[in-house]
């Protein structure tokens, strides 16, 4: 074993997506406990951009690499105790990472983060699955509760989460609204079986209170602000609000999210409904046997086709700072993968 030579992708200081440069860097052979992986593809999504902006509640100092989910091949590993069969050089596995770090050529990873990928999964399927699902599920069951045929409103259906929300929604027989507005949004969330609600042209509380007159189970959302409140009063006696983001006002993200967070907790003092906030890479390294269990259940849904993310743009790992520039453009519809050779 010898030190690697690689390169990532360095997010020098906050920024546009041009403060993002490709770096040589070396990795030393793996501690007790971890691996060294090779990445084959890793999946971009919108809090990658935000930290890159510097305006994400764990956000990493700069200089640092962005990327919270990877599939790759597994180049060599020091064990810390008994080693599973498939824990060895050359296995391929997808992660999610708690503390980003996924847009590399190589990366040393704790061996309890490894989950190994079905075989026939598609790598650039599977680095499309992490985040979004494993936050799907969080939102869905750890948080929300929900059960076959509860209506649900599903804020951003269009988006990451908002797509895996749909799939696993569908999969447990929820009765879904969804807001969006992108270009063939109502047709997207029809194939989930969610009714589209056109954010920029209808009140989702209006359409509800029409719709669904007893009021919803749950809400996802991802928006925080004065919606919250709206979102609470379509709310069902005993439904609850669940909070996986909370937008704010470019450069006071964080002071945003944290005051949005303490209002939701706030929100749940009152009695008759819930409120709860979801935060993954805070519960993957709360619960690492949820973060597995799920993870594996997860690659095994994408393996036999249950799930399948829409994978919108696979580029070149080395040009992280175009596919940025590409999203906040809007010109990407579905997941866009980075990848560091052929697959
Ligand atoms: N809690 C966690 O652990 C966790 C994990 C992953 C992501 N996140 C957060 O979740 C959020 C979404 O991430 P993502 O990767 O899914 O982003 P994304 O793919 O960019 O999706 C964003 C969605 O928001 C929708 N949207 C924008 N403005 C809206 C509005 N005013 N009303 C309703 N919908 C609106 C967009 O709809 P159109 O494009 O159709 O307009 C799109 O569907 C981000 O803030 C991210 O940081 C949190």
């Amino acid at each position: 074993m010898s030190e690697i030579r690689y390169r990532k992708i360095v997010v020098e200081r906050f920024g546009g997506p041009d403060v993002m440069r490709p770096v040589d860097a070396t990795l030393p052979e793996p501690p007790r406990g971890y691996a060294r992986v090779k990445v084959l593809a890793a999946g971009v999504g919108f809090t990658d951009l935000m930290a890159r902006s510097g305006d994400y509640l764990l956000q990493r100092k700069a200089p640092f690499t962005p990327g919270y989910e990877l599939v790759g091949e597994i180049v060599d590993f020091t064990p810390d105790g008994p080693r599973p069969a498939w824990l060895q050089e050359g296995a391929r596995v997808a992660v999610a990472l708690t503390k980003m770090g996924a847009y590399a050529e190589y990366v040393s990873l704790p061996l309890w983060q490894l989950v190994p990928l079905p075989d026939g999964l598609d790598p650039l399927t599977a680095a499309a699955v992490p985040l979004d699902h494993l936050t799907a599920l969080s939102v869905l069951d750890t948080h929300g509760r929900v059960g076959a045929e509860d209506a649900v409103l599903i804020q951003g259906a269009s988006g990451g989460v908002g797509q895996a929300l749909s799939r696993l929604g569908a999969l447990r027989g929820l009765r879904m609204y969804g807001t969006a507005s992108a270009p063939g949004a109502e047709e997207l969330l029809a194939r989930q079986g969610v009714t589209f609600i056109d954010y920029r042209s209808q009140d989702f509380e209006a359409v509800l209170r029409e719709r669904e007159p007893g009021g919803v189970q749950a809400v996802f959302d991802h928006l925080g602000g004065p919606g919250l409140r709206k979102a609470y009063r379509v709310l069902a006696p005993g439904g609850v609000l669940v909070s996986y983001a909370f937008a704010g006002r470019p450069g006071h993200m964080v002071a945003d999210t944290v005051r949005g967070a303490a209002r939701v907790k706030l929100m749940n003092l009152r009695p008759g409904r819930r409120t709860a906030v979801s935060m993954v890479p805070s519960e993957i390294k709360g619960d690492r046997a949820w973060y597995r269990r799920s993870m594996e259940r997860l690659l095994g849904m994408a393996r036999s086709g249950e799930i399948a993310p829409r994978i919108g743009a696979v580029r070149p790992l080395m040009t992280a700072a175009g596919v940025h520039a590409e999203l906040e453009r809007r010109e990407i519809s579905g997941k866009a993968v980075l990848v560091t050779g052929k697959l």
